[in-house]
């Protein structure tokens, strides 16, 4: 309305601009307000179930793993941990010294490819080689001198923060530590080995997964035997109902979240250490129990599709190149295209050849690649005979491993 009290037309422009942005402002304050509102929303909702974790830990694991997370003596582990969090406090330094004894091996091979040029009595290097030669390996020897150096500072480093955390050891950081230290003639290599797989809790007990994934296994499935490796106590029960206790899995992952929620990332102290009162021990019979597996892929094309998008699965080439290679023996079929279409060239092929078939009108290059994976037989090549892939794979592989075999094969 107001449009037509404005006469001139630079009047209308400046106008229809001025609601244009005015109206982007508005849009833009409504997607603001969104993302925070649901950023509330997440945080309340974890917020509560780190509540509802706070209130069971109390009830059910203080009186073992203390009231704030510690541990106690020859009773439980400390959980308020950075060990426990993936807190290495030695790994620059461990990282540091794995890293200049590479460089240390790389640079005697160079020295040792050079002195045998130098001393081959078949093949005599010339007089100006010798010297080049010469200089090269004196150049080598200082880099090497410089390298030994920089392990010798490295390790005084280590030996300082332990000093520091000489408490923390005394209640366990590093369990096995005397055993390494005692005897004499632990080679440099072996204590190498055991700082980089006891750096952290999950590291020393061999755990491949995350650490909400240990706390949670280990709350179902309990610790048999931990009685016997914690004198004080009556060991780690298990607490799913699924295996005979008191919680509901949505306790137990209250739980998690409550101890998760002690994480200090990179901001755990020499003091952080030194509150723990009890760390780990090895596990009573050194195994521990694994997370279920993922379950196989499977042959429904379109449910795998779609549980790719919903969970965000992405497949990684590499790790598909190593799979179609060897772990599933792929390759032993379709390379050279001997006794299966060719490996190289399959994603062109499937697009300027298989795709525009009237059969396949409305396909994807990935759902063609998962259906001939899966269920080899819906389509046969021509000129090949229908039986010879296997029909299997989709059993035998989770859907990550078939997603990385098929990035894999969208690269070729
Ligand atoms: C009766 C004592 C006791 C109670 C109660 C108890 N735990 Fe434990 N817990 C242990 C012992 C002992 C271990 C060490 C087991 C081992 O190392 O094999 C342990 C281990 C753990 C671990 C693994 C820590 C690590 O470093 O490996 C977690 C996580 C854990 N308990 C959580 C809980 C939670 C959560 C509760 C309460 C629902 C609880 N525990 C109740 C005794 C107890
Ligand atoms: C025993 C031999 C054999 C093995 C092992 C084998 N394949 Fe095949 N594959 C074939 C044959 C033969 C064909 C063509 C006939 C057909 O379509 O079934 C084929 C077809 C395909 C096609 C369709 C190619 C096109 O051009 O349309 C793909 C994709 C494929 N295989 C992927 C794989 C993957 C991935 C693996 C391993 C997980 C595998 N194959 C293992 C024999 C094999």
């Amino acid at each position: 309305m107001n449009l037509l009290f404005i006469r001139t037309i630079e009047g209308r422009i400046l106008a229809g601009i001025t609601m244009f942005v005015g109206m982007m402002i508005l849009v833009g304050w409504v997607a603001i307000n969104e993302e925070a509102r649901m950023q509330a929303f997440v945080q309340q909702h974890t917020g509560r179930s780190i509540e509802r974790g706070a209130e069971l830990f109390a009830s059910l694991c203080s009186e073992c793993h203390g009231e704030e997370g510690y541990g106690a003596g020859d009773r439980a582990p400390g959980l308020n941990n950075p060990h426990l969090f993936g807190y290495d406090p030695v790994g620059l330094q461990t990282a540091a010294v794995t890293n200049a004894n590479r460089a240390l091996v790389r640079l005697n091979k160079s020295v040792d490819g050079l002195l045998a040029e130098l001393t081959d009595s078949e093949e005599p290097p010339s007089e100006e080689r010798q010297n080049e030669i010469v200089a090269a390996i004196a150049d080598l020897e200082a880099q090497i001198e410089e390298q030994n150096m920089a392990i010798a500072g490295t390790v005084a480093e280590r030996i300082a923060i332990l000093e520091s955390l000489d408490t923390a050891v005394n209640n366990g950081l590093f369990p096995l530590w005397d055993t390494v230290v005692d005897i004499e003639q632990t080679g440099d290599n072996e204590i190498e080995v055991f700082f980089n797989t006891n750096g952290t809790r999950l590291a020393q007990v061999g755990w491949a997964g995350d650490l909400q994934g240990y706390i949670v296994t280990t709350l179902i499935h309990g610790r048999p035997g931990s009685a016997r490796v914690y004198p004080n106590s009556t060991g780690m029960a298990a607490w799913s109902q699924t295996a005979g206790g008191p919680l509901r899995q949505d306790q137990i992952e209250d739980l998690a979240a409550y101890i998760l929620n002690w994480d200090k990332g990179a901001g755990w102290t020499t003091e952080d250490f030194i509150a723990v009162a009890q760390y780990g021990k090895p596990l009573a019979d050194g195994s521990l129990p694994s997370e279920p597996p993922p379950p196989p892929a499977g042959d429904n094309v379109e449910g795998i599709l779609q549980r790719w998008q919903a969970e965000e699965v992405i497949g990684s080439a590499v790790s598909g190149e190593l799979l179609y290679d060897q772990e599933f023996g792929c390759t032993d079929c379709h390379r050279d295209g001997a006794s299966a279409p060719d490996t190289i060239g399959t994603a062109a092929r499937i697009r300027d050849e298989r795709l525009t078939l009237p059969q396949f009108a409305d396909y994807t290059l990935e759902q063609y690649l998962v259906e001939s994976i899966t269920r080899p037989g819906d389509y046969v090549v021509d000129g090949y005979s229908s039986g010879l892939m296997p029909v299997n794979f989709g059993a035998r592989m989770t859907d990550q491993q078939l997603a990385d075999i098929v990035a894999f094969l969208l690269t070729q």
